[in-house]
């Protein structure tokens, strides 16, 4: 693909179930290019230099927040940050005169993380900028799937027919959604495991395999993504207690030592250490957790540089 030319499908990233394969492949050679820039010594290009994004976060982050203004400032953006908890949405302003008149500002791009499902999509249909979401309550977080997607390309190549298993909180997380659309649009094949209350139960509709043995799903595997308990979204029990998850579910040496495999681990973040990994894994030569994290910031750079272009 000539990357030099070539555009994305779509003026927003509002989830993976919007992108194109050709999509991913453009984003992953142009975050290839990125990749590169960030470990020179100068680690900045002019290209978004008369571009302004507003980072919108009505919910808690650190990684892809953090991630995503190093992003724009390597790519030379004006940037600015927006925080509900410190701004007038505590005095009753909504969502759309918020994001209006930020936009009055002449902002270009708006990154938004919002807890409710859909958020950037209504945002989308009211507003010029281009808008990218970085994580919509418990429907989708396309920028994650696609750095998680990277991360397992740069360590296995192609993923056309890889086993990736996703274990943990299925039906609270955005991240399994998104991951599993990605990975299939990439060829791989996917497991979620999990106990049985916190796996939806359309799942069989995304037409992956489900399992509720974890070693029966590590044996299986080539990859494992474990997810996060999602404590704040826990609002009825799903399950009797963390330390009963943990003892059923939870990935631990002892146990990837007695599968007879080299199973790549990965974690999104943010990690309950103890709770669904234990640290000897998430620390181990098998993960790849902090190699996810540094790929987000070319990855960011390439979506944000790709719906840039589109606007010349
Ligand atoms: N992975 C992820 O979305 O982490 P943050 O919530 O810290 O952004």
């Amino acid at each position: 693909m000539n990357v030099q030319n070539a555009q994305l499908s779509t003026k927003h990233l509002l989830g993976i179930k919007y992108i194109t394969t050709r999509d991913i492949q453009l984003i992953f050679e142009t975050a290839d290019n990125f990749k590169e820039v960030i470990n020179r010594p100068i680690k900045k290009v002019p290209s978004l230099r008369d571009v302004t994004v507003a980072n919108l976060f009505f919910e808690n982050s650190t990684r892809t927040r953090i991630s995503f203004e190093l992003a724009e400032k390597r790519l030379s953006a004006d940037v600015v940050n927006f925080s509900s908890s410190s701004s007038s949405v505590k005095k009753g302003e909504t969502l759309l005169d918020t994001v209006n008149n930020i936009l009055s500002m002449k902002v270009d791009m708006v990154v938004m993380r919002h807890p409710a499902p859909g958020a950037p999509i209504f945002l989308s249909r009211h507003i010029d900028a281009n808008i990218i979401n970085a994580g919509d309550g418990t429907h989708e977080h396309p920028t994650q799937a696609l750095l998680d997607a990277y991360s397992m390309r740069k360590k296995v190549g192609d993923l056309k027919d890889k086993k990736i298993a996703i274990f943990g909180d299925i039906i609270h997380s955005r991240v399994a959604l998104s991951n599993i659309l990605c990975l299939q649009k990439l060829g791989a094949k996917i497991m979620v495991c999990g106990p049985p209350t916190l796996i939806p139960k359309y799942i069989n509709k995304l037409g992956v395999k489900v399992s509720y043995n974890v070693r029966e799903a590590l044996q299986w595997c080539d990859i494992a993504n474990i997810l996060r308990i999602q404590l704040e979204r826990q609002e009825i029990k799903y399950i009797p207690s963390i330390r009963e998850y943990s003892l059923h579910f939870g990935i631990n040496k002892a146990l990837l030592d007695s599968i007879d495999k080299e199973i790549i681990i990965m974690h999104p973040g943010p990690i309950n250490r103890g709770v669904e990994i234990t640290s000897d894994v998430a620390d181990s030569q098998q993960s790849i957790i902090l190699q996810q994290v540094e790929n987000g910031v070319a990855i960011r750079m390439a979506i944000l540089y790709l719906l840039a272009a589109q606007r010349q």
